[in-house]
């Protein structure tokens, strides 16, 4: 179990700490790839954790950055590496650019000491090592899941603390791109020693039979969590806010917290006449929990929450609030272009909009707990949630995972129905797999009883395994006889299309292309396994039983380049690229998933060179007929058939292609296309031009590539280089081409150089950790002390000598002036403290790695002194494997730059906490550039750690 309540008991302080405070922990984070340290952690002594691990260790030479932060996506392209993941250098057969460290400082106030003080990891992939003041407090391997450690006792009041991460992302978990690092946030929290427990709360809403009519029903339940040896008697207070911010009803409970125990609060309340959530009216209520003690209120915690109801028929399919609801979801990984798996939170809005434009109202988070801002996003917006957990198994570590995975979610409207797995080919079909299953559910249920579940199963008419047990039979592909024939034979259980299509498109591509890695855009190519679009949809739709579905996949990802292999880096599965620009498929599904007026034609209209030649045209449309014209000229009207396309067939010449959408005899839609003239500018257009100045909000901006009318041109491949000033910065730029091995990422390089310190003498001492011991005193005479060699491996002390090693030396100007000024030890054999300049830097016992000091702020021009204690207890010990100073220069950013794919490409901006004007350029060679403002305003911060 990860989460470690820590029943310490701690003495009751006669004022109750404040209640609670969550701070974003975002910024301000250190980091380095590498695996210099091995673990980092000392399995002999508690405390003494190595390397980066301990306090005494210097960063400063590395990286500043903030999260969330996905190395995985500043790495090259390299052909050796696993397509499954994106080509991306990481993973087994990279060692070192597969383990990095990530390290932070902050300040705890000394009032802090009476409080519970918890560190909270949204998720990191994968496999991290959390030290805290060189303590190791916790190891997760798991990427995908959030875990928090509770870090009271490590804890430093009154002064600094250090949190290093280690974290290995060697191994995978999944077969597609998964990232690097902390991808996700992380969270300091502070509670009071009685407090609601993590993920404690728990609201849910009822109706009788399942169908909202008259007042819902709400069930409350608070976990309470007491540290203190003494038993407590607590007030529990639950109001509910209506989305109009009114208080609609009151509950209490009083409840008696044994001492070091904890204990649940359960009320029931009422909302008359509620409003329902749904994706189209995502009405959110707000429940505010207060814990007193006596007089004192030692907690509060808000959670929004939604009032509806999920369920599924056997024969109607999914039911939203009592009606039969259509699912028109997609599947999607979290994975964006320019920022791999570390999307900001207003990326994780932008792609819920996206998908809601088409029609989409379902997403499922394939194969993996999501991040908590998509689900807050999918509340918010309106989307339903197939909330998945990664693998299937019921081991404890598993079911540990899987009840976390619930308790945090299970408050969200937009969590409609939880998957315990995908795709187990081995082991689904299986006794096994059906014990495991069952299992699984019955840790669920014991969580939350409001929700369905079920698993996204790759098999036809096949019952045996989970199929038996599971309460929502999933469909991963396998339209046809045998998704008929299981319904026949087991008309009582429901079904849903947990994954579908798979069909496989370029974005502005029409003809396959296997030499550079395009699949025409044309609704024409699935793998053998997958179906086309029309094909899949117009089967479901037909069938209400199979509750609608999830299409593979909202948006293309990396890796998974199916049909293709190198040079191809992504999929070619989604409906939207990876930058979120539509591929044709999307005026497919818009035109069947939602009732707007829709006409959309394909291709584009530049095909010099090909005068003369039939040109395939198609129209996707929800229109009754559609007629099409080519310079003004009919090539006939014909009639649209449900969940279909038009096709004709249309000899080329330059101009307009044009149509008209009618309905019931009137024009309701027209749409063209025109052959355009040469690239002639840059265009850049943001999806907001004023942000938040917070440091997190981002502008998304569309690069287009038009003529001279300002048409974009829909095969343009130029090279777009950007610039940017005012406070703020790039933080990635894609094109959504699956084959484009241009960097998403420019990340700053500091130059940096060593200066090897010899001249070194050394003197035994009786007692190296003497208080004011006279030969560490900068004055100390040192000339007849021996000399020594510390570039050696071993050496000079025996067993149970104490000495102190010096050296002085002289600093150059420019030495003095570099940015990071570091002193580098190779090997401080024995027990060591460092000083400069007669001020102690730090101790070491570490002799496996090197030890690093951060003396930037102690050295002065002139005669520098350094002076080294060491305490042998082993054999032999010593300075050795050479000392060093280490210096860097500031880091220097590269220019941006990325070409545009068949027109377009994307850059996104962040903003920095200063508010001000940003001034985007973009230019090109031989077009005219542009230049756009994004106007970062005060506003959006976050409580957050300074
Ligand atoms: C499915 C699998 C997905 C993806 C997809 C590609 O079988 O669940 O993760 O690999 O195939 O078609």
């Amino acid at each position: 179990m990860v989460f470690v309540l820590g029943f310490l008991a701690v003495g009751a302080s006669a004022s109750e700490a404040a209640a609670r405070e969550r701070l974003l922990m975002d910024f301000g984070w250190k980091f380095y790839l590498g695996n210099d340290w091995g673990i980092g952690h000392s399995l002999t002594k508690a405390g003494t954790g190595m390397g980066p691990a301990s306090v005494a260790y210097s960063d400063a030479s590395w990286r500043k950055i903030n999260l969330p932060h996905d190395w995985a996506i500043e790495l090259p392209f390299d052909r050796k590496a696993d397509g499954s993941h994106g080509f991306r250098a990481v993973g087994a057969a990279f060692p070192q650019n597969s383990v990095a460290w990530y390290r932070r400082t902050f300040d705890l106030p000394q009032a802090d000491a009476d409080r519970r003080i918890w560190l909270e990891f949204d998720g990191v992939f994968r496999d991290s090592t959390v030290f805290v003041n060189g303590w190791y407090v916790g190891r997760h391997e798991s990427g995908y899941s959030s875990f928090r450690y509770d870090i009271t006792d490590v804890a430093n009041y009154g002064g600094k603390n250090i949190v290093a991460v280690r974290v290995d992302a060697t191994q995978a978990e999944g077969w597609f791109y998964e990232g690097a690092g902390i991808y996700r946030h992380v969270w300091l929290v502070k509670a009071a020693p009685l407090a609601i427990a993590p993920d404690g709360v728990f609201v849910s809403s009822k109706f009788k039979d399942n169908i909202p009519a008259g007042s819902a029903e709400i069930d409350l339940q608070t976990e309470l969590v007491n540290v203190h040896a003494d038993a407590a008697e607590a007030v529990v207070t639950w109001e509910i806010f209506s989305p109009e911010g009114k208080s609609l009803a009151t509950a209490h409970q009083s409840v008696h917290v044994g001492g070091s125990a904890s204990v649940k609060a359960e009320q029931k309340t009422k909302v008359e006449t509620p409003e329902l959530w749904s994706p189209e009216t995502p009405k959110l209520y707000k429940l505010v929990t207060t814990v007193k003690k006596g007089s004192d209120t030692v907690d509060r915690l808000e959670t929004v929450f939604g009032i509806r109801t999920v369920g599924f028929d056997v024969e109607k399919g999914f039911m939203l609030n009592g009606k039969p609801y259509v699912i028109k979801g997609t599947c999607n990984h979290q994975d964006h272009a320019g920022v791999g798996a570390a999307l900001p939170d207003r990326l994780q809005a932008f792609r819920i909009a996206k998908l809601k434009e088409m029609g989409c109202n379902a997403y499922r988070t394939s194969h993996n707990p999501p991040t908590p801002e998509l689900l807050e996003a999918c509340d918010r917006l309106g989307m339903l949630v197939m909330d998945e957990n990664r693998l299937l198994g019921s081991d404890a570590a598993n079911i540990d995972r899987l009840e976390r995975l619930i308790r945090r979610d299970r408050n969200h409207a937009s969590v409609v129905i939880w998957s315990i797995a995908n795709e187990e080919f081995g082991t689904g079909g299986t006794p096994a797999g059906k014990r495991v299953a069952e299992t699984m559910q019955a840790a669920i249920r014991k969580l939350d009883t409001t929700r369905p579940l079920t698993y996204a199963a790759p098999v036809a008419n096949e019952f045996p395994g989970i199929n038996e047990v599971i309460e929502v039979r999933g469909w991963n592909y396998h339209i046809g006889q045998g998704a008929d024939d299981y319904h026949a034979a087991h008309p009582k259980q429901p079904n849903v299309g947990t994954e579908q299509g798979s069909t496989v498109s370029t974005r502005g591509i029409y003809t396959n292309d296997p030499v550079r890695g395009y699949v025409s855009a044309y609704d024409d190519n699935a793998p053998d396994w997958a179906n086309l679009a029309h094909d899949w949809w117009s089967f479901y739709h037909a069938r209400p039983w199979l509750s609608g579905g999830f299409v593979w996949t909202g948006f293309d990802y990396r890796g998974e380049p199916t049909p293709y292999d190198w040079p191809c880096i992504n999929s070619h599965f989604g409906i939207f690229d990876t930058c979120g620009f539509p591929k044709d498929n999307f005026w497919y599904y818009r035109s069947w998933w939602q009732d707007e007026p829709v006409l959309h034609l394909l291709p584009h209209w530049n095909w010099a060179g090909r005068e003369g030649q039939e040109i395939d045209v198609r129209a996707l449309s929800n229109c009754d007929e559609v007629e099409l014209f080519l310079n003004g000229q009919s090539l006939g009207r014909q009639p649209m058939k449900r969940d279909s396309e038009l096709k004709w067939k249309v000899k080329y010449t330059p101009g307009v292609l044009s149509a008209k959408g009618f309905k019931a005899g009137q024009v309701v839609a027209e749409e063209k296309v025109e052959t355009t003239g040469a690239p002639a500018a840059v265009q850049l257009t943001p999806d907001r031009a004023t942000i938040d100045a917070n440091g997190e909000d981002i502008s998304i901006l569309t690069v287009a590539v038009a003529d001279a009318q300002g048409r974009v041109v829909p095969v343009a491949g130029n090279l777009v280089t950007f610039a940017l000033e005012g406070p703020g910065r790039i933080i990635g730029v894609g094109n959504g081409d699956p084959s484009c091995h241009e960097p998403d990422t420019y990340v700053p390089v500091a130059a940096s150089r060593s200066v090897a310190l010899g001249g070194w003498r050394f003197k035994k001492v009786p007692d190296a950790n003497a208080p004011g011991l006279p030969e560490v005193a900068v004055d100390c005479a040192d000339a007849d002390w021996s000399a020594v060699d510390v570039n050696r491996e071993s050496g000079p002390l025996a067993p149970t000598e104490k000495a102190v090693f010096r050296t002085r030396f002289t600093p150059s100007a420019a030495d003095l002036a570099s940015a990071v000024v570091e002193l580098w030890f190779g090997k401080i054999d024995g027990a060591g403290s460092v000083y400069v300049n007669g001020q102690k830097v730090g101790s070491t016992g570490d002799s496996r790695s090197a030890s690093i000091y951060d003396v930037k702020a102690l050295l002065h021009p002139g005669e520098n002194v350094i002076a080294v204690t060491i305490s042998n207890y082993s054999p032999v010990a010593g300075l050795n494997k050479g000392v060093a100073l280490r210096l860097q220069d500031a880091p220097v950013s590269g220019v941006w730059s990325r070409s545009v794919f068949n027109g377009l490409a994307q850059i996104i901006v962040q903003s920095s906490k200063e508010p001000g004007i940003l001034k985007l350029t973009a230019q090109s060679e031989g077009l005219k550039p542009v230049t756009i403002p994004i106007q970062t305003r005060s506003g959006g911060v976050r409580p957050a750690l300074p």
